[in-house]
């Protein structure tokens, strides 16, 4: 197999085999480059030269559940939780809008404290105040539950799968399921949330032949949105004595998810960011269109912690914007302006 021969059928059909995805898995050196070359032309073509900015609202560190390589792991003892209640999280989009951001997403442990009926309420409330799109990323609920808050008015909802292989998905979520967790993402689906899902790279006894699948994953999961990054062991954790994800690895699923789904959303992750300091502008060169700052208070920006060394961390909110839009300008791109909504989404529409 050629690597041109592969990444010209991938630019004109949008469609590779699992082998020609391990083969690109693999590239290295100027293939490799090659690569990450095609992607970034792709998304020159098609989402552009705008790096939308979503901002994030992380607003319950409590989690029920025990996912082994997250620092919010209820089993974590020496996690430091917080609950911010409804009024400060709408105060908190309220101050992102202000800074320019037109999407905020809502993001927490599973934590079943926010009932239906506020999660509905705190939606409305700021859909109330303020003209921005909602993201959730709240984690599994029932259909009921995804169903209300998307007629509260939640636009788009991001919960990655994690691994598409079966064992090793069983052996790191304790007392979850794999299948309920894509019947989630059906519903999330069917009605009608921008979708966004992904896995993460680097997990412990993860293959090549694993990743592929996740990437044909996200392709039969038509996913609008991309939510890929590198494993980060946390020093509580199951995984702590593990090794982190490459970040060259994850560039090249990124490269390949950009070519194979070449109008939906990807963004380059924090976690990217983390395990190199020129990892987000690495992303935005190679297939990557978003990114996500977090606007929170410094106070539960630190307490925050699914990994260590999270960049950012130190920052506040304003600091982060001023300073990842100097970056996206010396990547000669510009921030995009309105929404943001995924084309592969706003096409099948
Ligand atoms: N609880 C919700 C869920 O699991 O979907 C949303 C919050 S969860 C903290 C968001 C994402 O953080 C997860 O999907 C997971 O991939 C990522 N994450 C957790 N621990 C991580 C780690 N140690 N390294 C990198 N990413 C991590
Ligand atoms: Fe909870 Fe999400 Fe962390 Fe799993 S990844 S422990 S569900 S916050
Ligand atoms: Fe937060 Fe650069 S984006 S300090």
């Amino acid at each position: 197999m050629k690597v041109k021969e592969i990444l010209d059928k991938a630019y004109s059909e949008h469609h590779l085999t699992k082998d020609e995805i391990k083969f690109l898995l693999n590239s290295e050196g100027e293939e490799k480059e090659l690569l990450f070359a095609y992607a970034d032309r792709v998304r020159k073509e098609y989402v552009g030269d705008d790096v939308y900015l979503r901002g994030l609202i992380e607003f319950s560190s409590y989690c029920k559940n025990d996912c082994f390589y997250c620092g919010l792991r209820r089993s974590n003892r020496e996690a430091q939780r917080y609950r911010m209640q409804e009024d400060e999280i709408v105060e908190v989009a309220k101050r992102a809008y202000d800074m320019g951001y037109r999407t905020v997403v809502l993001q927490s442990g599973e934590d079943p404290y926010y009932t239906k009926d506020k999660v509905c309420s705190i939606i409305k409330k700021i859909k109330k105040e303020v003209d921005v799109a909602i993201t959730l990323s709240i984690g599994e609920r029932s259909y009921e539950e995804y169903k209300a808050f998307r007629e509260a008015g939640a636009d788009r909802y991001l919960m990655r799968f994690e691994t598409s292989n079966r064992e090793l998905y069983q052996k790191y979520h304790p007392g979850m399921s794999f299948e309920n967790r894509i019947e989630c993402l059906r519903w999330i689906k069917s009605l009608g949330y921008e979708l966004g899902t992904g896995f993460l790279i680097g997990l412990p006894g993860q293959t090549i032949d694993d990743l592929a699948n996740d990437i044909l994953l996200v392709y039969e999961l038509d996913s609008d949105m991309i939510g890929i990054g590198p494993f980060i062991p946390h020093p509580h954790t199951p995984l702590k004595d593990t090794e982190a994800g490459s970040v060259d690895l994850t560039l090249k699923c990124i490269s390949i998810l950009r070519l194979l789904m070449p109008d939906s959303n990807i963004p380059a992750t924090t976690a990217l960011g983390t395990l190199d300091p020129l990892g987000r502008q690495k992303g935005l060169k190679c297939g990557a269109n978003i990114v996500m700052p977090n606007v929170n208070d410094l106070k539960y920006k630190l307490k925050y912690e699914l990994y260590p060394g999270k960049i950012c961390i130190n920052e506040d909110a304003t600091k982060c914007r001023g300073c990842i839009e100097s970056i996206i300008i010396s990547l000669g791109r510009k921030v995009g302006q309105g929404f943001g909504q995924s084309r592969h989404y706003e096409l099948k529409k």
